[in-house]
């Protein structure tokens, strides 16, 4: 028996449900969105948006029917990037934060798909494709840094914000000490090159360079770049040191990061020099040159190039009989008194005396036949004391001195004369007077 009051009941029940199916369909949407007829590529993919299911976490029907051809039935709950900070946190809260354009104008989707997708962090594109989609693709150098080479561009950039410039993800060269520590290491060497304190980009560009080690130039012209100064000096000069021409050229003495001195390079004073010219100095010279004892080769030689032989700061004649003029032998004249040649008599100017005889005078300050500093000296040691050659060269001979030092004085015996003695307390001393003209 059915109560008769029911059938009103019934009656309005059925006109209820039969109002209810345009529902219907939303409701099957929570369970039902993703089917092989509707999205079905949607939440397929090798990574899948944890927030993206239920779809209501972001998606609300606008309509009663869906979907409708040519509408659009659903609404975000909120746009980008509201939306998504309702789980995720906000970008830019940081003090000193600043933003990536897009991310500040909030246009998450533009590099995340926020369903799936087949790259990693939901990314629509792999890295250096999205990034260069509005950026210009700067690797195109022939020599790619290892990481930008292969779009591993967040590495080093936070996509999204950064307390730093240029959004690294790391303050200036700490950046690249995140993987290169030895350069770190290198750093404490002592004397850093304010080029690097610069920034490491002032040579290396971090993602690609025309040159190896992403360099903009090559070699010395890298260093050209700044150091004018040492290319001026180059272009003037007669020889360029041969090191600087070779493949390694100005760093085959300096670091161009830091070095233990401060002109950056990690030997010290002739150290430096000696690796590479071991002969310089002959092992049974026992006397050095008084700048040589101080290590400063640099005192007559500058190691990059002069406008005179040899490399030598000031000139020298490089001839054993040369005329006699105030400029030959200004490089020795820079730390000796002119003095001592000056004069043909004198008590104190030079110990090379007979007497008052002045013997530098005699065999240097002459318009014939002048003997040169180099004939009788050695510029940088000897066995000899006085810096006096082992051998002179005569024409095509080598005529040992066979120099000897007394206490007043000494003695020689060059073969371009015989044994000849001076003495500064007694001249004119035995076995043989010195020649008042001197052989040709
Ligand atoms: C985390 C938030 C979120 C969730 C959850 C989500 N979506 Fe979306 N969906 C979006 C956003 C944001 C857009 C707009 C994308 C754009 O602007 O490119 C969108 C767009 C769409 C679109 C239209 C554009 C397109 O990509 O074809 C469809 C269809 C869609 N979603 C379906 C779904 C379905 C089905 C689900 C559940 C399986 C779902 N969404 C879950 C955020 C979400
Ligand atoms: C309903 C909550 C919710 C919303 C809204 C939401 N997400 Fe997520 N999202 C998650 C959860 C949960 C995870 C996984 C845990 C995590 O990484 O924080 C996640 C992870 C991610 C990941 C990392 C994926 C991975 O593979 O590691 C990205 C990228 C992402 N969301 C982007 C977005 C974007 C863009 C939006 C806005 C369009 C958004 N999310 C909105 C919940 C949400
Ligand atoms: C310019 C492209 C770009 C934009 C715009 C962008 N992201 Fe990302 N997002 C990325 C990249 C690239 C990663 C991967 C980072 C990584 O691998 O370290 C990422 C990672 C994420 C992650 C994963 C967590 C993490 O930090 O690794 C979340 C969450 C996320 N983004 C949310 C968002 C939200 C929210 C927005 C909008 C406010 C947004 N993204 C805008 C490129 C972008
Ligand atoms: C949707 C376009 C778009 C995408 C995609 C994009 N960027 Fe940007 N990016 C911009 C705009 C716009 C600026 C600001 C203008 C400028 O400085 O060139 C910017 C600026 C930058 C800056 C310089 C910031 C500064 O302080 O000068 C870096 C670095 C950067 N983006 C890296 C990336 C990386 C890495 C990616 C890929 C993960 C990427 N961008 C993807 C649009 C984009
Ligand atoms: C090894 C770290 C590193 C990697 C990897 C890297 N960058 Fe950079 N990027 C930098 C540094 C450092 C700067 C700042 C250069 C400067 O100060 O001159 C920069 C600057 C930028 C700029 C600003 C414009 C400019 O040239 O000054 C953009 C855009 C950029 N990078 C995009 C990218 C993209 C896209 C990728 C991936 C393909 C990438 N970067 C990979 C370190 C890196
Ligand atoms: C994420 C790690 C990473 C960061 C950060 C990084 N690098 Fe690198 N870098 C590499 C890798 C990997 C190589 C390739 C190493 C190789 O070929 O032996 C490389 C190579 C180099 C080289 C060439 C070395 C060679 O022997 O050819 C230079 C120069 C260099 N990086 C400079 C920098 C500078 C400058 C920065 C900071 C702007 C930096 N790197 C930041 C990973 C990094
Ligand atoms: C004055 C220009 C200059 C600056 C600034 C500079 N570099 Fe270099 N870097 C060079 C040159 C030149 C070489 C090649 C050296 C060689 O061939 O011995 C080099 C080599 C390298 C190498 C590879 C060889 C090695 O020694 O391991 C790395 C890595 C490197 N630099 C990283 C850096 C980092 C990190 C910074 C910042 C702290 C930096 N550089 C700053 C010029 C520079
Ligand atoms: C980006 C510019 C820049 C580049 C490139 C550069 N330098 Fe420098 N360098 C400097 C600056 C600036 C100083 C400091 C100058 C000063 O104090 O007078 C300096 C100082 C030096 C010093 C020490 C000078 C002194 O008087 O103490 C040496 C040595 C040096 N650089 C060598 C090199 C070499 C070698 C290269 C090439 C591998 C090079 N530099 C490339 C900018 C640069
Ligand atoms: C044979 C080793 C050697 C080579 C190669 C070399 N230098 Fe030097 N450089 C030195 C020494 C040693 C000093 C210190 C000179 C001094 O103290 O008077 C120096 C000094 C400098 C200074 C400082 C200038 C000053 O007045 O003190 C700069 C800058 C410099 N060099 C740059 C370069 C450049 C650029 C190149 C490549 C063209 C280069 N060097 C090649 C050994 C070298
Ligand atoms: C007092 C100045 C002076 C000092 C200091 C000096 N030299 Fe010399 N150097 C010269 C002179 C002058 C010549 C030229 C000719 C000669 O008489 O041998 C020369 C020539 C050279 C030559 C060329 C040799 C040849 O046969 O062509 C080399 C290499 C040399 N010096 C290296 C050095 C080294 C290394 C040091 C430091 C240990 C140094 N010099 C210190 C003055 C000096
Ligand atoms: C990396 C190796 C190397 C280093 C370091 C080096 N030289 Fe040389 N130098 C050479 C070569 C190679 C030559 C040419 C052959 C020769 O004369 O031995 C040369 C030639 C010279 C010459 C003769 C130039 C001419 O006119 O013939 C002098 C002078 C000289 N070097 C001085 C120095 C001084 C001073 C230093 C230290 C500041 C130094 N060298 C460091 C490699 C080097
Ligand atoms: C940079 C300065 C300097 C230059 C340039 C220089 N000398 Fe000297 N010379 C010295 C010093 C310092 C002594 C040591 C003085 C002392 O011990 O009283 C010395 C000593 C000497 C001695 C004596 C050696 C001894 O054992 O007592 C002779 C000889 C000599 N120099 C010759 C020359 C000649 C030749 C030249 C030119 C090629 C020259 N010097 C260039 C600084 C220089
Ligand atoms: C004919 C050989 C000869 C010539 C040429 C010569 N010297 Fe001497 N020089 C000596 C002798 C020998 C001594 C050692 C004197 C003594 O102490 O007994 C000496 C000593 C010196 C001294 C040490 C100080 C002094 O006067 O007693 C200097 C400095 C010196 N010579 C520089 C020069 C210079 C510069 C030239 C070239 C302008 C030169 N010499 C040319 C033989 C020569």
């Amino acid at each position: 028996m059915i109560d008769p009051l029911l059938i009103p009941l019934v009656f309005f029940m059925t006109v209820l449900i039969s109002l209810c199916p345009p529902l219907i369909p939303i409701v099957e949407a929570q369970d039902g969105c993703v089917t092989q007829k509707c999205h079905s590529t949607m939440l397929k993919g090798k990574s899948v948006h944890p927030g993206a299911d239920p779809c209501e976490g972001c998606h609300e029907a606008t309509d009663t029917t869906h979907p409708v051809k040519g509408k659009k039935t659903f609404k975000l709950l909120q746009e980008p990037p509201d939306l998504c900070y309702t789980c995720h946190d906000a970008f830019g809260t940081g003090e000193g934060m600043k933003l990536h354009s897009p991310v500040e104008e909030g246009t998450c989707t533009v590099c995340h798909n926020p369903h799936q997708s087949d790259q990693e962090k939901l990314l629509v594109q792999p890295m250096g494709d999205l990034c260069f989609g509005c950026h210009e693709n700067n690797i195109s150098d022939a020599s790619v840094h290892g990481p930008a080479g292969v779009g591993s561009c967040t590495e080093c950039h936070n996509p999204h914000q950064s307390k730093y410039d240029k959004l690294r993800v790391e303050e200036g060269e700490k950046l690249c000490f995140l993987c290169h520590a030895d350069i770190q290491e290198d750093l404490k060497k002592g004397h850093v090159h304010t080029a690097v304190t610069m920034g490491c980009p002032s040579c290396h560009n971090p993602h690609s360079g025309p040159y190896k080690m992403m360099l903009p130039a090559d070699g010395k012209d890298l260093c050209f770049q700044c150091h004018s100064d040492i290319s001026d000096i180059i272009k003037k000069a007669k020889i360029i040191h041969p090191p600087i021409q070779t493949e390694r050229s100005c760093v085959s003495c300096h670091s161009p990061h830091a070095g233990k001195t401060e002109k950056l390079t990690d030997k010290m004073g002739k150290d430096l020099c000696l690796e590479c010219h071991k002969g310089i100095i002959g092992t049974s010279d026992q006397n050095l040159h008084g700048p040589i004892k101080q290590g400063a080769c640099v005192a007559c030689h500058d190691p990059h190039g002069t406008p005179n032989d040899k490399l030598l700061k000031k000139h020298y004649v490089m001839d054993y009989y040369a005329p006699y003029n105030d400029t030959n032998y200004e490089l020795c004249f820079s730390c000796h008194d002119k003095e001592l040649l000056r004069f043909p008599d004198t008590s104190f100017a030079t110990n090379f005396r007979d007497g008052q005889r002045n013997l530098h005078y005699l065999h240097v300050n002459r318009k014939k036949k002048s003997r040169t500093c180099r004939f009788c000296h050695e510029p940088h040691s000897s066995k000899n004391p006085k810096l006096i050659r082992n051998y002179i060269q005569f024409e095509q001979w080598r005529l040992p001195t066979n120099f000897e030092k007394t206490e007043t004085g000494g003695t020689c015996t060059p073969g371009c004369h015989k044994k000849v003695i001076y003495d500064r307390e007694t001249p004119g001393k035995e076995p043989e007077k010195p020649p008042k003209t001197l052989p040709p």
